[in-house]
C-alpha cells in the first residue's frame, strides 16, 4: 500500500492522531502528477480558458500567426542548449519584438543575460541601432559574436560583454533606450542591484520575459524562493553569495514584478498577447508555460517619459 493511500485512509477515519500522521505523510510524498492529455490543436486551443490565468486575446483570430523569424537565422537552433526550440523561439520573437516594434526603431538596446545573442540579433533586425549584451558564460559570448558576424551585422552595431551582470551594471555606465531582461528575473534574488543598474542605464522601456510559475494567482506580490545549480547553462552563475553548487534565486509573480518596477520608476504598460499567439499557432510546441499563463512578457515605461 502506498504512503498516499495510507494517508487518505487515515484522513477518512476521523482520528486526530491519524490526521497528524496523515499530514506528515503528505509532506513526505510528492504530488501525484497526471499525464497531460494528448497534444492536439483543439486541446491547445482550449487550454487558456482552463488555466484561467491567461487574459483572452482581443485581436482578430488569425492575426497572430508566427512569422517564423528564426527560420532566417537557423544557427540559433544550434548554438544554445537552453530551449532553442523552433516554435518557442519564433513565438517568443512575436511576443517580445513584433508586438513592440515601436520601441525598437533606432533604439540603443541593453540585453541582460544575452545568452547566444538570439535577442540581440532580434533587436537589430527589428530596427534597433545598436545593442550591448551582457552574458556571464564566455562560451555563449563567443557564440553570440560568431552568430551576429555570420549573419552580416556590422561589428559597430553590437558589443558583448562577458561578465556578471551585477558587476558590469555596477562598474560600467550605460545610456540606452530599451533594456531587455529576458529569461533572467527568475535566476536571481538580487533585485535591488539589478533594477538599480537598469535604472541607471536610463531606458525609456524595459521588456521583461519571466516565469511566474508558483504563486501566479496570489492576490499580493510574492517571490517563490528556491536554490538552483549553477552548472546548468541556462541557470544563474556562481557569485559571491552562492554556496556549494547552488545559488539562491526567486520567481516573482506578476504583482511582485510590477511592485519592484514601480519602486524604480517604471510604469507597467502592457502584457504581451500570448493568448492570441497560442490560438493562432495551435501546432506550436514547447510553449505550454506561456499557454498556461505561467510565463509572461511584460512591457514597462519610464515614468518620467509619461
Ligand atoms: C534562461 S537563460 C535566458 C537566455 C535568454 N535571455 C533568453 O531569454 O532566451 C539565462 C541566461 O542568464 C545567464 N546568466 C546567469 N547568471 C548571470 C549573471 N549573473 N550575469 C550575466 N548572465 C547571467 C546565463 O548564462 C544564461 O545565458
Amino acid at each position: 500500500m502506498s504512503l498516499r493511500t495510507l494517508s487518505s485512509r487515515a484522513l477518512r477515519s476521523g482520528s486526530r492522531r491519524l490526521r497528524v500522521a496523515a499530514d506528515r505523510i503528505d509532506a513526505m510524498t510528492p504530488p501525484i502528477v497526471m499525464a497531460p492529455p494528448a497534444r492536439t490543436p483543439a486541446a491547445r486551443t482550449a487550454q487558456p480558458a482552463a488555466a484561467g490565468n491567461l487574459p483572452v486575446s482581443d485581436v482578430a483570430p488569425g492575426s497572430r500567426q508566427s512569422s517564423d523569424f528564426f527560420d532566417q537565422y537557423p544557427r540559433f537552433y544550434e548554438t544554445s542548449g537552453t530551449s532553442p526550440y523552433r516554435a518557442r523561439l519564433n513565438l517568443r520573437y512575436e511576443a517580445i519584438f513584433a508586438e513592440h516594434r515601436d520601441v525598437f526603431a533606432g533604439a540603443r538596446v541593453l540585453d541582460i543575460a544575452s545568452h547566444d545573442g538570439r535577442w540581440s540579433l532580434a533587436a537589430l533586425a527589428t530596427g534597433a541601432r545598436e545593442v550591448i549584451g551582457i552574458e556571464a558564460r564566455p562560451d555563449l559570448v563567443e557564440n553570440s559574436e560568431a552568430n551576429l558576424a555570420h549573419y552580416g551585422y556590422e561589428p559597430s552595431s553590437y558589443r558583448f560583454i562577458a561578465g556578471d551582470v551585477f558587476e558590469v551594471l555596477d562598474k560600467q555606465p550605460f545610456d540606452v533606450d530599451v533594456v531587455l531582461c529576458l529569461g533572467f528575473l527568475y535566476h536571481t534574488l538580487r533585485y535591488n542591484e539589478l533594477l538599480g543598474g537598469i535604472r541607471r542605464a536610463a531606458p525609456r522601456h524595459v521588456l521583461i520575459d519571466t516565469v511566474c510559475r508558483r504563486g501566479t494567482g496570489a492576490p499580493f506580490p510574492c517571490v517563490n524562493v528556491h536554490a538552483e545549480r549553477f552548472q546548468r547553462e541556462g541557470n544563474a552563475v556562481a557569485d559571491k553569495y552562492s554556496f556549494g553548487e547552488r545559488v539562491l534565486v526567486g520567481q516573482p509573480n506578476v504583482r511582485a514584478v510590477r511592485t519592484m518596477m514601480d519602486a524604480y520608476g517604471f510604469d507597467f504598460e502592457r502584457r504581451s498577447d500570448w493568448a492570441g499567439l497560442i490560438r493562432d499557432n495551435p501546432y506550436a510546441d514547447h510553449v505550454d508555460d506561456y499557454a498556461k499563463g505561467l510565463r509572461v512578457t511584460l512591457r514597462f515605461a519610464d515614468r518620467r517619459e509619461g
